[in-house]
């Protein structure tokens, strides 16, 4: 019988191939506990919409039906319209159902996929650690805190008066030879020693003053076991009325105590610097041997800690601090040197290469 002979039975023929096209929809319920692949609930979405088409849309069935109406007899008309509309809106719903489901679904897949597994046993980070020099830098510091200096920061770029002229070391003194640094293009010079902070530490604070400045400085130097052109001092500088040279000794002599033991000694060998008169050289007794001399201190029983002496009046002067009033002593240790010394460390370009392998036995 054709469908135009009889319009119930079009209907019905039409819901069941909807039924029997939605088959696969309607598992979806279960499906969804599985979370089951997010591409394939997206091309059963596209899929639900071809079928909302097909069943709904213009040319299906339904829309079929619903022109047929108007030729069904009128006593059967609004029975018939009925039918058409309730099938028309369960096919509807039952799309909307399952389009909401899988909504749902790929909703939690998403989620699923993005979420993170807590239990998942993390990776462990890798701690960094600190460079030998910078735990070396911060013994040296904590000691002179306690002794009740200031710790300066200040720049690697200077000009030549801070380097230099400020310094007692006018343009042509021989002094400046084995303090020969790097130049820029401006006129300007990476500071060759810490000595340079003594002179923006008097300026900046004026007298009394007392403080230590640790930090990068530069010279020419071809790099050996012992030399690298960029290396660590640290400055120290007291000014007071009646500073002597008993105070150096003291200061540094309490140093070496803190750093290496109480049992350790200082020497001072008389030297020259032009920032400082009297100047000397300071020695401690090597701290592995006592003094009876081993490997460590090349068998003199003597390690050097660097250079010192009493501030020059032409200093004092030159950064507004009367040298009647106030005295003042200064000293400037290598921090690398010192750091290798207590480390056993053969060569101090190991220091610089930042090789991962050498730096990790200080973790
Ligand atoms: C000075 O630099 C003076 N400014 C020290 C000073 C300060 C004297 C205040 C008086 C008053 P010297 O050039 O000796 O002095 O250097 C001091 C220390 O720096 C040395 O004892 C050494 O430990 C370290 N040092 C010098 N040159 C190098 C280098 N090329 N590589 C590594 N360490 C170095």
């Amino acid at each position: 019988m054709s469908a135009v002979n009889d319009p119930r039975q079009q209907v019905e023929e039409a819901k069941s191939a909807f039924d029997s096209d939605f088959k696969h929809f309607e598992s979806l319920e279960s499906a969804s506990s599985e979370v089951r692949d997010l591409l394939d609930f997206e091309i059963q979405l596209r899929a639900l919409n071809e079928l909302r088409a097909r069943h709904l849309g213009k040319k299906s069935a339904i829309a079929g039906a619903k022109k047929l109406i108007g030729r069904v007899a009128a006593e059967d008309r609004a029975a018939f319209g009925q039918l058409v509309q309730k099938t028309e809106a369960a096919i509807a719903r039952s799309i909307e159902t399952a389009e909401a489901s899988l909504n749902s679904i790929i909703e939690a897949a998403r989620t699923a996929r993005e979420s993170i597994d807590v239990t998942i046993p993390g990776r462990r980070p890798r701690p960094g650690h600190l460079h030998p020099i910078t735990l070396m830098r911060q013994r040296i510091e904590d000691i002179f805190v306690s002794l009740g200096y200031a710790v300066e920061d200040d720049r690697e770029i200077e000009t030549d008066f801070y380097n230099f002229d400020a310094l007692n070391i006018p343009e042509g003194h021989p002094a400046r030879d084995p303090q020969d640094t790097f130049y820029t293009t401006e006129g300007f010079a990476l500071r060759s020693q810490t000595s340079t902070v003594q002179i923006h530490a008097m300026q900046r604070r004026g007298a009394p003053v007392r403080m230590i400045a640790p930090g990068r400085v530069f010279r020419r130097d071809t790099p050996d076991p012992t030399h690298n052109p960029m290396f660590y001092q640290v400055e120290g500088l007291c000014v007071d009325r009646g500073i002597t040279m008993a105070h150096l000794k003291g200061t540094l002599a309490e140093f070496v105590h803190r750093l290496f033991g109480p049992h350790t000694r200082t020497r001072f060998r008389p030297s020259y610097f032009p920032f400082t008169e009297p100047s000397a050289e300071v020695d401690y007794s090597c701290f592995n041997c006592g003094g009876d001399g081993c490997r460590i201190c090349k068998w003199s029983g003597w390690i050097e800690l660097g250079g010192s002496g009493m501030v020059h009046p032409n200093v004092l002067r030159g950064a507004n601090v009367d040298p009647e009033e106030f005295t003042g002593f200064a000293f400037g240790l290598g921090i690398d040197r010192t750091c290798a010394r207590i480390y056993q460390l053969d060569d101090i370009r190991l220091l610089f290469e930042n090789d991962v392998r050498f730096l990790e036995q200080f973790r």
